[in-house]
């Protein structure tokens, strides 16, 4: 057999999310926002926020352990760890490496990937080439995100929109009864850097009292241009996948979206004729989590019994690049 045609599959899922909930009329209080704009222009109605002294990488810990424990698989097994992320504990080390240590997984290569909210799909083709190659035994993905230390509160144009969170899965070689990836689309379009990023805090506008001040060190976005970008490319790449799959949009039993904004999963599944009923949304009580979103959105659906062994399911995200990525699997 082709070592590319080693099929790969999720062995166990988990997520995490701060206990602290930020509600659309608490928000309300801080910046000119109410929850009736909030609902009506996004469908988000709650968030999470981390606690003090609460990091992405321990955001990520609690997630990984959870997957772990539901794939059946010991810290000390993991080849690999990658740290979907745009909020590191540290610009260096990685966010992987203090994961690596807080599980215990000394064997494990550990590095974080950017890709924004298309992080964690991004993560998972890496981990199925490594795996197939045969580089690497079991793989442990995380998405994983503290944005609330990246958002200008003062901004109502991105402050209501997005929080904190994580999610992971255990990958392994697909073995009987385990499922596996059918096909994966990953895409990035760098024109459009200016769409959506946090400007500072890097080697082009470092950590200068003039650039704190200036919130550059926060996320900035082109709200109505990244909205059309990402119902373009998330439906051509959702379609890339059910058609590499050989699969038909019927064949479908769940799609889950990256969770940024009700009506841009509207229109993802009406432009793929794939009925709302089949696809997943929790945006409402986490807002947008970046590359923890779909990973989170994976595990709740999957623990919620919305699919089992044998179902098709499909992955989809968008995100700063501005990237996008799908998977379509058979659990
Ligand atoms: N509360 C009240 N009013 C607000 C708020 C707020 N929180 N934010 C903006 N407004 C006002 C604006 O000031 C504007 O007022 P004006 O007409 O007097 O100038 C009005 O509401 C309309 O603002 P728009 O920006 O035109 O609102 P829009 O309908 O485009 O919705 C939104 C904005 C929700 C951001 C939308 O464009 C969107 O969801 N875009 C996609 C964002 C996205 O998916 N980002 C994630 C990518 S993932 C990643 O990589 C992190």
């Amino acid at each position: 057999m082709n070592l590319a045609d080693q099929p790969v599959a999720i062995l166990g899922t988990g997520s995490y999310l701060p206990a602290k909930a930020l509600s659309n009329d608490e928000l309300s209080t801080i910046v000119d926002t109410s929850d009736e704009w909030i609902t009506s222009r996004t469908g988000i109605k709650n968030r999470h926020i981390a606690a003090e002294g609460e990091h992405t990488s321990h955001l990520a810990t609690h997630a990984a352990k959870k997957a772990l424990e539901q794939a059946g698989i010991t810290a000390d097994q993991l080849g690999l760890i990658i740290v979907a992320t745009i909020t590191p504990d540290t610009l260096t080390p990685a966010t992987a490496c203090y994961v690596q240590n807080n599980l215990g997984a000394p064997q494990a290569v550990a590095f974080d990937i950017s890709a924004a909210c298309s992080g964690f799909l991004y993560s998972m083709k890496i981990a199925e080439n490594m795996i197939q190659t045969g580089a690497v035994d079991y793989a442990l993905i995380i998405g994983a995100e503290k944005l609330s230390s990246f958002i200008n509160w003062k901004d109502r144009t991105t402050c209501v929109l997005f929080g904190d969170g994580a999610g992971a899965a255990v990958l392994g070689a697909s073995i009987e009864g385990t499922g596996r990836i059918l096909a994966t689309d990953i895409g990035t379009d760098g024109k459009q850097t200016h769409l959506l990023n946090i400007p500072g805090g890097g080697s082009a506008h470092p950590t200068t009292e003039e650039n704190v001040n200036q919130h550059l060190a926060s996320l900035s976005m082109q709200g109505k241009e990244v909205f059309k970008h990402a119902v373009t490319r998330m439906k051509n790449s959702a379609n890339t996948v059910i058609a590499r799959a050989g699969l038909e949009p019927s064949d479908i039993k769940l799609v889950i979206p990256h969770q940024a904004n009700l009506r841009i999963i509207d229109a993802i599944a009406d432009r793929l004729t794939i009925d709302n009923k089949k696809v997943f949304v929790n945006l409402d009580r986490y807002g947008n989590t970046s590359a923890a979103a779909v990973a989170i959105a994976l595990d709740e659906a999957h623990r919620q019994e919305k699919f089992e062994r044998g179902d098709k399911i499909v992955l989809v995200v968008f995100g700063a690049g501005m990237t996008w990525a799908s998977a379509a699997i058979e659990w």
